[in-house]
């Protein structure tokens, strides 16, 4: 029996939607029945799933947040996690690419998610339209750390030895305090005054840190 539920909708309004529509497009030509697709969250994201559900082909879709599972379950995508299969191949959004390839994530909150998707993925395919393509990383967004709550002032002050100049405890909208991310932890956004090579393996390797929403070297291709 199927629930009586409401159209998923995103949950604010979307810009540059036409370009999404358009990269959604490109990237659903990508899927062929039987595959398990890695699907990442954002509204470009979003708006891929909606153009792939069109298609009408026999896919499962691992998610990698709640919100995107949800849009599964109202577009009758069958889903699955990561314990339970790989997938051939996923698509995600981006907040900046750079010119050198390196990649920010995570604008969201759901840069754990997705690393643990495009990780497990031989192909990677990012959607990202002409206001996300910069030519350093760091432009315009901070790098999200996601990190344990109790590890908060020790990885403010081993972030800011590797060069971040401001750092932030993302706050909520809509609840006091903090974030806390579906894995309950916490984020910090960071701006670093250079973003070398390697950075993300360095941020990695503080104690307490869990993951960045920064991505160096992972060979995506990207529709923009
Ligand atoms: C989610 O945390 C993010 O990594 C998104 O993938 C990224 O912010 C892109 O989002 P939009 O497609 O909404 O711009």
């Amino acid at each position: 029996m199927n629930w009586n539920r409401d159209k998923y909708k995103w949950c604010r309004p979307i810009s540059n939607l036409e370009d999404k529509i358009r990269m959604g497009d490109a990237v659903a030509e990508y899927a062929k029945n039987g595959q398990t697709i890695g699907v990442g969250t954002g509204s470009s994201s979003y708006v891929g799933l909606t153009r792939l559900a069109l298609r009408g082909l026999d896919i499962t879709v691992i998610p990698a947040a709640s919100e995107i599972r949800l849009a599964c379950a109202a577009l009758g995508i069958p889903t699955a996690t990561l314990e339970e299969s790989r997938p051939d191949w996923c698509f995600d959004g981006a907040d900046e690419v750079a010119a050198n390839g390196d990649v920010i994530k995570g604008r969201g909150g759901g840069l754990l998610g997705e690393k643990l998707i495009i990780a497990s993925s031989p192909r990677r395919i990012l959607l990202a339209d002409s206001t996300k393509l910069v030519e350093r990383a760091g432009e315009r967004f901070p790098v999200p750390v996601e990190l344990l709550p109790e590890a908060l002032e020790l990885v403010r002050e081993n972030i800011a030895r590797l060069g971040a100049t401001e750092i932030e405890l993302r706050m909520a909208v809509n609840k006091d305090g903090a974030i806390i991310t579906e894995r309950g932890n916490v984020l910090l956004d960071c701006r670093f005054g250079r973003i070398y090579p390697g950075l993300e393996r360095d941020i990695k390797a503080l104690p307490g840190v869990v993951e960045s929403g920064l991505f160096q070297d992972y060979g995506f291709e990207v529709i923009s």
